[in-house]
């Protein structure tokens, strides 16, 4: 479901392989959703969470370096929108999810929209104007 697509690459290499593992986190958020197996979700939300913390950190940094490599023009502003994610991504309230399987794949629903939405946003029409053509 949620997969790199032709469209998607940038051409460098470091950045398309960050991306194709933000996609597969999306992907993971994806089937979590969809697992109506597990009765408890907590420990996963919160195991995705902070890998999707530690990962979009790392991958911000790399793409900040190399737009300062490259003295892009637009590295205020497209920083600017990673501090929003990174903030946004803080916001997930994960201490008062509690037991309530709905209310549990509620947020789960949040966070995958947000990550659709973004990631597809962001690649697509942030990420690709500081490639060099
Ligand atoms: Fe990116
Ligand atoms: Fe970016």
């Amino acid at each position: 479901m949620y997969e790199m697509k032709p469209e998607y690459y940038t051409g460098i290499a470091a950045i398309d392989k960050e991306h194709t593992r933000l996609f597969e986190l999306a992907e993971e958020t994806y089937q979590l959703l969809n697992d109506d197996f597990i009765q408890d979700k907590t420990d996963s939300l919160i195991h995705l969470i902070s890998e999707l913390i530690n990962y979009t950190r790392t991958h911000f940094a790399h793409e900040e370096e190399y737009q300062k490599s490259i003295n892009y023009a637009g590295l205020k502003d497209h920083m600017s929108l990673h501090r929003k994610f990174e903030d946004k991504l803080m916001e997930f309230d994960l201490d008062s999810l509690g037991d309530d399987f709905n209310s549990q794949n509620d947020t789960v629903e949040e966070l995958l929209g947000f990550l659709t939405n973004w990631l597809v946003t962001h690649i697509m029409q942030v990420d690709m104007l500081y490639v060099p053509k």
